[in-house]
């Protein structure tokens, strides 16, 4: 068993028991397709039946489910693992795709670090925005370990340069924004006055009502500005519709749902700001895939191919790492 997170460090457990897919939902959905998809087909074809696959940091296994899929379609009848340091359960959290889901077999907090398999077991090892969040050198040692000599491996991982990168650094931009703002406290705060008229203890129009009322349209209109600027709004249309739902079930549902509706709000938008900082740190310095591939060299494996990855042909969105463990 891996290195098991608390709850509280454990923010990619939170996103993946919400049910998405993969980890780019927010405005990049199909970068899962086109290139990056029929990247891994390829790499997937070159497996002969009953190959033992593992994907590591799977999430909730969109890598592992293209496999199932091949696999399936092929009639190869893979032997499909999705290990992920985080605590997964994608039986739970992705119930409409149970069929697909059923075919794999999930290890929750398993870290590609330790992972809980026996020497040589695997064909095969795959990643997708999974190896450059592990600490390199323990993975590349334990991935030797649980892959056969003549096994191959391939990451895609995250550029320094890429839109993904790019996008994160925009979303963290806005969550700044939005917390330095205190939108959803100004929210809250209207709502009490709101709820006080409502309840007949303050009049309509009041001073205080009036002040709380002038700094959310405020905040709300510097929010659209930015939105309407930017070229990767998510975060703030996501606050936005947050703040608006808050108010509309004031009005229905009374203040104790409003403020659930805020505190929602605050939640996500802390836990989607750990996962950007994550993917920044994870992105690491210029360079940091040649220096993986220099160090997995010196691990003992041969046949490296580093290129890079592109979205509709031009937008870069990683860098691909294939790799060898020799016979
Ligand atoms: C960006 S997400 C990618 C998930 C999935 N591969 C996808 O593309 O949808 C990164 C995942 O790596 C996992 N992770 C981070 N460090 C890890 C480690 N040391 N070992 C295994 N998984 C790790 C996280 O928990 C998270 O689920």
């Amino acid at each position: 068993m891996g290195l098991i997170l608390s709850e509280k460090q454990d923010f990619w457990g939170e996103y993946w028991a919400a049910g998405p897919l993969t980890s780019m939902v927010d405005g990049f959905e199909s970068n899962y397709q086109g290139e990056l998809r029929d990247g891994w087909l390829q790499f997937f074809s070159t497996f002969s039946a009953h190959s033992r696959l593992l994907d590591i940091g799977t999430g909730n296994g969109a890598i592992a489910m293209i496999a199932a899929e091949y696999s399936r379609a092929e009639g190869l009848n893979f032997e499909l693992h999705g290990a992920d340091r985080a605590l997964i359960d994608p039986q739970q959290s992705l119930k409409e795709k149970a069929e697909l889901v059923d075919s794999i077999t999930f290890h929750s907090q398993a870290a590609a670090e330790n992972l809980p398999f026996a020497d040589q077991y695997f064909a095969g090892v795959s990643g997708q925005y999974a190896f450059e969040y592990t600490e390199h050198e323990k993975a590349l040692a334990e991935l030797w370990r649980v892959l056969q000599p003549g096994g191959l491996a391939c990451f895609v991982m995250h550029d320094h340069a890429s839109e993904v990168l790019r996008r994160g650094r925009e979303q963290l931009r806005q969550i700044g924004l939005i917390e330095g703002l205190k939108f959803y406290e100004i929210v809250d705060a209207l709502g009490v006055q709101i709820d006080l008229i409502n309840e007949g203890q303050a009049v309509a129009g009041n001073e205080t009502a009036e002040k709380c009322r002038h700094q959310v349209n405020e905040v709300a209109a510097t929010l659209s500005t930015e939105a309407a600027s930017s070229f990767s709004p998510e975060s703030l249309r996501f606050a936005m519709g947050f703040g608006g739902r808050a108010m509309e079930i004031l009005g229905s549902q009374g203040i104790d749902a409003a403020r659930d509706q805020t505190a929602r709000g605050r939640k996500e938008l802390a836990g989607a700001r750990l996962r950007y900082e994550d993917l920044a740190r994870a992105a690491g310095p210029v360079g940091q895939s040649e220096s993986i591939l220099a160090m997995a060299r010196k691990q003992g494996f041969i046949d490296l191919l580093l290129e890079p990855v592109n979205h509709d042909g031009t937008v870069l969105i990683g860098q691909r790492l294939t790799m060898l463990r020799p016979e």
